[in-house]
């Protein structure tokens, strides 16, 4: 989709110009980080597994995804994942969003959250 291209396009040249104050993630790195995710997560539009798929992650509403059974609060959450969502909601899922039901506890270490994120998204901006 040409939208999801421009978006994350733009993105991408935010993350660059802003790279001086918070230090970029290594994408290599994240991939490797990424593979926790991947037990529940796939990277394909449509796969669902334990839990959503994350093809086209950025600029999409929280709890968006047609035919998975989300909990209440990721349905009500109205939160737009972009790298600086994703990356607080990361750091401490059950504070940023009190209720959801992923069963996972975050990442608790800023580098590997940037790392992930970098990953992300090289992956989704090469589609
Ligand atoms: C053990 C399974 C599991 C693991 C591991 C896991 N998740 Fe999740 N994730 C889920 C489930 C289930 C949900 C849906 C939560 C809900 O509905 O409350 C979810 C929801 C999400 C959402 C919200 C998606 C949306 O459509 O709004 C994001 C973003 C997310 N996870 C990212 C990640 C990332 C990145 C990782 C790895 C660092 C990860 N998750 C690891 C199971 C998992």
């Amino acid at each position: 989709m040409t939208r999801t291209r421009i978006f994350i396009g733009a993105l991408v040249a935010a993350l660059a110009i802003s790279s001086h104050a918070k230090a970029a993630g290594d994408a290599a790195k994240g991939e490797k980080v990424f593979r926790k995710c991947a037990a529940c997560h796939s990277l394909e539009a449509g796969k669902i597994k334990v839990g959503p798929p994350l093809d086209d992650l950025f600029g999409r509403k929280s709890g968006s995804i047609e035919g998975f059974r989300y909990s209440k609060a990721m349905k009500s959450a109205g939160i737009v994942w972009t790298p600086d969502t994703l990356d607080r909601y990361l750091a401490a899922p059950r504070e940023v969003v009190p209720g959801n039901r992923m069963p996972f506890p975050g990442l608790s270490k800023e580098r590997d959250r940037a790392d992930l994120i970098a990953f992300l998204l090289k992956t989704l901006a090469a589609r």
